[in-house]
């Protein structure tokens, strides 16, 4: 009898499927949902550095005695402590609510005052920490050796402050990419989530404005994170857990084939609904069976590349067998 249960972060997950941050995992309620849906585990809705900067000067532009600097530190004291306090509760109170694992996720792209509450999401129970590092390389002014510091120094700063997994969500903008990985690997990353999904931008052509353009993923986007996980799982020490596009069971399972511990799921949930789940889930166990493996180690990674890098079948070859028909 095939099983689905896996390993993340450490951690044992009922299913290698765990829900992405996002609406979905706002709360203990819809965690509960998640649970109940097949999720393995769930990454909690970030909670947002700007959210709560912005936040403390909103109120503070109101205030009359804005100029006195004991009321700014108060309000702004106040204000940080609501949002952070509000988030340690719902990790709490999903905790409670769950048997699943709870990750906490924190959006970020610097080194702030919010790594001091860093310890707080461990001592609330939470079972790992996610932080989504954005920092977009459009500063023309910062090199990219400046930029890939932030990175490093965050994850640092961070893995000093707590005991539980730190695993890094991050994007696919950097030049030398699997360099960058390495590094987040030897500064202690315990698993790099490929690949954060960033805030686009479009043209509304009627108006002349700008609008955002579709926050939820479609199908073909999975192919980097694929190609990305298929190259890296074996070189890293840290686990990988695909993200972005995967839409349905037999994209994870193409995934864990390359070396994928976990994959998130958002975008196909918030198009098909929960129930598309527990299909994911009924589709990998059918083919399991069909293939005769009992576990997900069985089969995990045996499609991803060599562990020296030595081989190009992810990469140039098969562009060569697409484009010239040379195999
Ligand atoms: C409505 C919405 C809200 C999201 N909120 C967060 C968030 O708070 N933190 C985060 O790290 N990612 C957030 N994401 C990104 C998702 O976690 C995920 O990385 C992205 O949607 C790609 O996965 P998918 O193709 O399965 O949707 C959000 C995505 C959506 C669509």
């Amino acid at each position: 009898m095939a099983e689905l249960k896996t390993t993340y972060l450490g951690l044992e997950l009922t299913s290698p499927v765990a829900a992405a941050s996002s609406s979905l995992t706002r709360d203990a309620d819809s965690i509960k949902r998640c649970e109940d849906a097949g999720f393995g585990a769930a990454v909690m809705k970030s909670l947002f550095e700007e959210q709560i900067d912005s936040d403390s000067r909103g109120m503070m532009e109101e205030m009359e005695y804005f100029s006195h600097t004991d009321a700014y530190d108060f309000i702004s004291h106040t204000s940080r402590d609501y949002y952070i306090d509000t988030y340690l509760d719902a990790v709490e109170k999903a905790k409670r609510s769950v048997d699943i694992p709870i990750i906490a996720s924190v959006n970020c792209r610097q080194q702030g005052s919010w790594i001091d509450y860093a310890g707080r999401f461990e001592s609330v129970g939470a079972d790992a920490l996610e932080l989504n590092v954005f920092v977009l390389p459009s500063d023309m002014t910062k090199s990219s050796q400046e930029i890939e510091q932030i990175y490093i120094d965050i994850l640092k700063k961070v893995k000093s402050r707590v005991s539980i997994p730190v695993a890094l969500k991050i994007g696919f903008h950097f030049s030398g990419m699997a360099n960058m990985f390495k590094r987040l690997d030897d500064a202690g990353a315990d698993a790099l989530v490929l690949f954060n999904r960033f805030y686009r931008t479009d043209i509304d052509i009627k108006n002349l404005t700008l609008k955002s353009a579709s926050v939820v993923s479609v199908p073909e986007e999975s192919g980097l994170p694929l190609q990305w996980t298929a190259l890296m799982s074996n070189q890293l020490s840290c686990d990988i857990c695909s993200n972005t596009g995967i839409y349905d069971g037999e994209a994870v399972i193409k995934h864990l084939l390359a070396g994928a511990s976990a994959v998130q799921v958002c975008s196909a949930v918030m198009k098909k609904g929960l129930a598309a789940v527990s299909e994911m889930n009924s589709r990998i166990l059918a083919w399991m069976e069909e293939k005769g493996y009992a576990s997900i180690d069985d089969f995990r990674g045996t499609l991803a590349g060599p562990a020296d890098g030595s081989s190009d079948v992810w990469e140039r070859s098969q562009y060569i067998k697409a484009i010239c028909g040379i195999s």
